[in-house]
């Protein structure tokens, strides 16, 4: 799969160096062309896994992750490892100076001496851009609050690219019909994917948000207008297996991280081995799941989301190379 994502995506490294040095805070920051070579160099990664490269040789990574996290941090951590880089990880706050009261600018200012690039995961919404604030190295946001996630929206397109990669090639094939269980108001994963679906109105002719809030409170102020003016025909439903049959793609999420802890939503959303979803359907979720996705659908065809936690580290090799190298260097090595 990977290959054929390759193959339907002409190469333009242009968009790429263009990445060069930039913070990575919002999906709102990218476009359809930087995405789709972004996803390009991923899938060459992919294709070649075993394939380590030395292109961020001597760099350190400041991994500071103030909130817990199984895939993202260690994705992060592989694909720089991968690139040949070295890193330094935060786990903790209180082990830092924070837990004397010491600004996230002042950490910033030292993080500008220690490392070339920083991952930063927090439950509060504003810390990236604080730390931008003072920061000289790239930051990539890997979560903050219930604001946004970006490289995790990433991953999950590249995935759908991976499986249908038609959508993006000259000869695009039938489009497809999203249903996302989640809460676009309050879930980072959804919301970053939502904006990320902008780029590609024409890849899905129906995005269908399942949730059992009503249409005015699933999203905050100003957010489904928004998706409207990109030409995403968005629509809404409280029961799942009323749009499921039709669902080519199902992507469920059920956990927000708000304030201090995790909250769950959506509890009465389940997919099992009999749902009743099309023979070719593909389920996406970020994970860590829940009681919504029954481990009985892990042997199924159905299963893209470990494809799509895999799919991570190469996506974020791409994104780190392009940020920390100028791309055309990165392209010559791999
Ligand atoms: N998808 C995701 O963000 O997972 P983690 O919380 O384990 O990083």
């Amino acid at each position: 799969h990977p290959k054929k994502l390759l193959r339907a995506i002409v190469e333009d490294g242009d968009h790429l160096t263009k990445l060069s040095e930039q913070h990575i805070y919002s999906a709102d920051q990218f476009d359809r062309d930087t995405l789709l070579q972004l996803f390009r160099l991923a899938a060459k990664y992919e294709a070649n896994p075993d394939r380590f490269t030395t292109s961020l040789n001597g760099q350190i990574l400041i991994s500071a992750f103030y909130e817990p996290s199984t895939r993202t941090r260690l994705s992060f951590e592989s694909a720089w490892h991968r690139l040949g880089g070295d890193i330094m990880s935060i786990t903790d706050r209180s082990t830092t100076g924070i837990a004397k009261g010491e600004s996230l600018r002042d950490v910033a200012e030292m993080f500008n001496n220690y490392g070339d690039c920083v991952v930063l995961r927090d439950s509060k919404g504003e810390s990236v851009r604080e730390m931008m604030e003072a920061l000289r190295i790239p930051i990539i946001n890997a979560g903050n609050g219930t604001d946004e996630h970006p490289t995790q929206a990433m991953a999950d397109l590249y995935t759908i690219f991976k499986w249908r990669p038609d959508l993006v090639s000259d000869e695009p094939g039938k489009p497809l019909n999203l249903v996302l269980v989640g809460f676009p108001a309050k879930m980072r994963t959804v919301r970053s994917l939502l904006k990320l679906l902008c780029y590609f109105p024409e890849v899905f002719s129906k995005v269908t948000v399942v949730n059992d809030k009503k249409k005015n409170q699933m999203f905050e102020a100003g957010q489904l207008e928004h998706l409207e003016e990109f030409g995403l025909n968005v629509q809404t439903a409280d029961d799942l297996y009323d749009v499921l049959p039709e669902a080519d793609v199902v992507y469920i999420n059920a956990i927000s991280w708000e304030g201090n802890s995790f909250k769950q939503y959506g509890k009465s959303y389940h997919l099992d081995a009999d749902s009743p979803l099309k023979s070719d359907a593909i389920i996406l979720h970020p994970l860590a799941r829940g009681e919504e996705l029954s481990t009985s659908l892990d042997n199924t065809p159905h299963n893209w989301y470990f494809s799509q936690a895999r799919g991570a580290v190469f996506l974020r090799m791409a994104l780190l190379t392009c940020l920390v190298k100028r791309a055309e260097r990165v392209l010559d090595v791999i």
